[in-house]
């Protein structure tokens, strides 16, 4: 049987596996999907044993992803603007082709809830790996303008300089942040620690959309705040794991699975419904 996986340390907790099932089950796929946790410092060797041993494709998270982009044979555009390889296949004539499959999770999903991009104001909170890989698939709907706000300001000044060719896009500090903004986006790790980004309550307005690439069981602090601020429309990264997942399964299957069954089967295994 074909063997996938994801690489990540921890990743005891991940859903890649059950996403992975229902979408094999539901394409009629025959595959397994497991786990791998290697030491930090045993990624490379883990990884090419994998594939020596017969693997067909896995995913990679954290802490992995900007390695495994120096580790594949090749990369797909869209990793190679992103500095970072969150899905890797191997192709029938052997090569590791590394791809990226996290920002164009982020638009599905977006736009799975409706959200129009093109013409917005786009405000993007944080300037690490996954605002780098978000930046290109948003920057390719066209929206109007894209601010990107960083504590350390110069990452975030870096980055736009970066993506500056791919359309609007500029980095201005917390304080300078001038609304009103369609869209906030929050790519910081802020929620993991129940901290929030240092962002002005005067900048949430009902109308705004507010999206959270970070995702629990209940609220991340940065959805409550918002809802808090009367945002009516609150999304978390939950639809973006199973977006970027379906877009993994395409590459490896030739094949796109549905997303919004295994969303609901995903929320009552978190017991979110
Ligand atoms: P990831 O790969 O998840 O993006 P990262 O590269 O470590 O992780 O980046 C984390 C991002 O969250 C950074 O933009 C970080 O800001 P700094 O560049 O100033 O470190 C941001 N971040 C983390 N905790 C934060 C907090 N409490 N408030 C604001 N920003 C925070």
């Amino acid at each position: 049987m074909d063997r996938y996986l994801v690489f990540g340390h921890p990743v005891r907790h991940s859903k890649s596996p059950f996403i992975h099932t229902l979408f094999a089950r539901q394409t009629q796929q025959e595959l397994e999907y497991g786990l791998a946790e290697p030491a930090v410092d045993e990624f490379a060797q883990a990884l090419r044993t994998f594939f020596d041993q017969g693997g067909k494709g896995c995913n990679v998270t954290v802490p992995f992803k900007e390695q495994a982009f120096t580790l594949v044979d090749r990369l797909s555009p869209r990793a190679k603007r992103a500095g970072a390889v969150n899905t890797i296949k191997l192709t029938d004539d052997g090569v590791l082709l590394g791809d990226n499959t996290d920002g164009a999770g982020l638009v599905a999903d977006l736009k799975s809830h409706g959200v129009t991009l093109a013409d917005s104001r786009i405000l993007l909170l944080g300037a690490g790996g996954a605002a780098r890989g978000a930046l290109a698939p948003l920057l390719a709907e066209l929206p109007s303008e894209l601010v990107i706000a960083n504590r350390t300001h110069a990452k975030a000044q870096q980055l736009a300089a970066e993506f500056c060719d791919l359309g609007h896009v500029t980095a201005q500090t917390y304080e300078q942040l001038a609304g009103p903004f369609d869209l906030v986006i929050n790519s910081t790790s802020a929620s993991l620690q129940g901290e929030l980004p240092p962002l002005a309550p005067a900048l949430i307005h009902t109308d705004i959309a507010i999206y959270d690439m970070m995702y629990g069981a209940s609220d991340t602090a940065f959805v409550g705040w918002a809802k808090q601020q009367g945002a009516r429309q609150t999304m978390d990264g939950l639809g973006m794991l199973v977006e970027q997942a379906a877009e993994a399964f395409t590459v490896w299957r030739g094949i796109r699975p549905g997303t919004k069954q295994v969303l609901r089967e995903l929320k009552r295994n978190l017991g979110v419904i």
